[in-house]
């Protein structure tokens, strides 16, 4: 017989009728004369309860029927008794896929640390909240892509190799097939990429922002999705050395367009999750409740999640430029008691304290932070007639910080080669970057969604790796 997923199974009322479903089991209560399977395929998350007579099952079947395991069940389909469920299964033919040694399966039918879990990143995704992330994650994905295909941007896919570090983002991950022990010299002492796999220096990407400017300047609006790759040593819960962002580039925005776009973007993204993951959001809902309950009154958020949602969709972003940021913090009680443990000053790089107390404290709503001192920016931002700052803009998010980083681009050349000079980019790797200012330039704007950032504040988790599902961090890539 066919299988039926789950899912759809819960949604029937074909009572009496004959059904086949498969999938793993969570838990088995039983006595002499019944059993019960509660039985999840990963399509959803509510298991469907199988209800087994007993006496007419061979005992052996009965045995193997522990969590962990995959079984295949064929029987009627009838309405529940029980309360929470709609349907249950009358089991007649139970088939053991897989046993699975109740004694040594790491999953306990019990509550286990996210710790714990990250250890056994190869079954978390059986919990129900590691495949509700997963089935978010999924959802996310595809909204992304729905989002810009309805609006006719083309998705371009950027190279994960590149040949320079351009950006000047972060440490990179060097790509080589040269022998690690006894790597070609040249007649310096240097390692000779010559004669490396590319002929030069490679290494992975930190972003597909600048070939993303080149499908810009000759497609109008395009946007990447894709892997990737900082070796910044960074141990926190908000950063990752392999993630996943998006970068739109749009040939005539400028930074207000920009910033609307980010603004449409986010918005849209929430709102997909709020209106196609609800079983899922309800779930992580109730364990983000549970989870604040076990903090003291004081740190306790002031909305549940799913109120934090939709917060976010109904209130226009609070939009203040870097100096007015600064005079508010200049201005605020964490800074005149000392509670701040980095500087304010007017040219700093703002550090998650500032950004929080901004998000959460100030404004209490999602802030773009706008012309930033350029001296904190990178090379390619367009520069602003005060000679100071740059048309750059960050989003930060309530819980997260930044969310989004972007800015319109400098789109007169000698500005741009000399700009690049001071930060130490050589012209020459550059010059196919350059040649978009050379040939038919025009005003263009973008900007990167950390993917999993934005999986943190949906799914109201707060470490990155648990919005992943393979995190790789300093000192960890199994799995
Ligand atoms: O601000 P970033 O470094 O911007 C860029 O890479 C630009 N090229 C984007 C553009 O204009 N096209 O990174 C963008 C976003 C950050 O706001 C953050 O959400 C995420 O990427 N991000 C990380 N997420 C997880 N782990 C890390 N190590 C991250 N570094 C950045
Ligand atoms: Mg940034």
């Amino acid at each position: 017989m066919a299988r039926i997923k789950i899912k759809e199974l819960l949604k029937s009322t074909a009572y009496g009728s004959e059904v086949t479903v498969k999938g793993w089991v969570r838990t088995k209560r039983e006595n002499k004369a019944v059993a019960f399977i509660a039985l999840n395929d990963g399509s959803i998350i509510t298991n469907i309860q199988i209800v087994v007579d007993v006496p007419s099952f061979d005992e052996d079947t009965i045995k193997l029927v522990t969590t962990g395991a995959c079984i295949a069940v064929t029987g009627t389909l009838i309405q529940s008794q029980g309360k929470g469920q709609t349907v249950e299964i009358q089991a007649k033919n139970i088939n053991i896929l897989g046993v699975s040694d109740p004694e040594k399966y790491p999953l306990q039918p019990k509550e286990h640390s996210l710790e714990f879990l990250r250890e056994i990143a190869h079954l978390r995704m059986r919990t129900n909240t590691f495949s509700a992330i997963m089935r978010m994650r999924h959802a996310m994905a595809f909204a992304v892509h729905k989002f810009f295909n309805d609006r006719g941007f083309v998705y371009l896919h950027t190279p994960i190799i590149t040949g320079s570090d351009a950006e000047g983002a972060g440490e990179m991950f060097r790509v080589t097939t040269l022998d690690p022990i006894k790597p070609p010299l040249t007649e310096d002492g240097k390692v000779d990429y010559k004669q490396d796999f590319f002929g030069r220096e490679s290494n992975l990407t930190v972003s597909g922002q600048l070939e993303g400017e080149l499908g810009a300047t000759a497609l109008g609006e395009i946007y990447t999705f894709g892997p990737t790759f900082r070796a910044e040593n960074s141990n926190t819960t908000r950063h990752l050395a392999e993630f996943w962002m998006i970068e739109p580039e749009v040939a005539f925005n400028e930074l207000e367009d920009n910033m609307q776009l980010a603004e449409d973007f986010l918005k849209y993204l929430v709102n997909y999750a709020l209106e196609h993951c609800k079983e899922d959001l309800e779930f992580l809902d109730a364990r983000f409740k549970k989870e604040e309950e076990k903090k003291p009154q004081a740190e306790r958020a002031e909305l549940g999640h799913l109120e934090k949602l939709q917060f976010v969709v109904g209130h226009p972003f609070e939009k203040v430029t870097y100096t007015d940021a600064i005079a508010i913090l200049k201005d605020s009680k964490p800074f005149k008691k000392g509670q701040f443990k980095y500087p304010v000053d007017w040219g700093i790089d703002l550090q998650s304290e500032h950004e929080r107390f901004l998000v959460e404290k100030h404004f209490k709503k999602p802030v773009i932070l706008t012309d930033y001192p350029k001296q904190i920016k990178a090379f390619y931002m367009k520069q602003s007639e005060d000679g100071k700052t740059v048309r750059a803009m960050d989003v930060l998010f309530p819980g997260i910080g930044e969310i989004i980083g972007g800015s319109q681009r400098e789109d007169v050349l000698d500005k741009l080669v000399s700009r690049a000079a001071e930060v130490g980019i050589d012209e020459k790797h550059l010059w196919w970057y350059l040649d978009t200012r050379r040939f038919g330039n025009c005003p263009h704007a973008g900007f990167g969604l950390g993917f999993e950032r934005l999986m943190l504040f949906v799914t109201g988790m707060s470490n990155i790796r648990d919005v992943i599902p393979f995190p790789r961090t300093p000192q960890s890539a199994e799995f």
